[in-house]
């Protein structure tokens, strides 16, 4: 158990991952501007390319309940080592974040392995002010 609220949404979706095929259950957790938690895990399927990543299912759940910031993420990987969001997720979480926004890597127990800013893994990113 985490004191976290956004630690603990995150452990919780993760149990939920559908990883057959990688056996690498991820979960995710967004809180938005006003509070709200918004939770994903990874789904996979059999074939492989059109599976979807955790912070995804996240992003996806806060948009569609009308959320449009991102104050905070939280990413649970299973084992010891942080899972970081993937490339593309980077970017997704981008276009809801600014640079400053804190990602935090969680174990499956709730140790924080992690915290760096969207900016730290995304450097230079091209965002939507930058169509301005
Ligand atoms: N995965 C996520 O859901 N989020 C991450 O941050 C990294 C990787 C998923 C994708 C795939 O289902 C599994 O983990 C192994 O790559």
């Amino acid at each position: 158990m985490s004191n976290d609220p956004l630690v603990q949404a995150a452990i919780d979706v993760r149990l939920r991952a559908y990883a057959p095929y990688s056996r690498f259950q991820v979960g995710a957790a967004v809180a938005a501007a006003d509070g709200r938690i918004f939770t994903g895990c990874n789904v996979e399927n059999a074939a492989y390319p059109e599976g979807t990543c955790a912070e995804a299912g996240a992003i996806a759940a806060m948009v569609a309940q009308g959320g449009r910031d991102i104050r905070r993420v939280v990413v649970c990987g299973g084992g010891d080592a942080a899972c970081t969001p993937c490339g593309g997720c980077r970017q997704k979480i981008r276009e809801f974040a600014s640079p400053r926004t804190p990602v935090t890597m969680v174990s499956a127990g709730g140790a924080v392995l992690l915290v760096r800013t969207l900016a730290e893994l995304l450097p230079d990113s091209f965002g939507p002010d930058s169509l301005a």
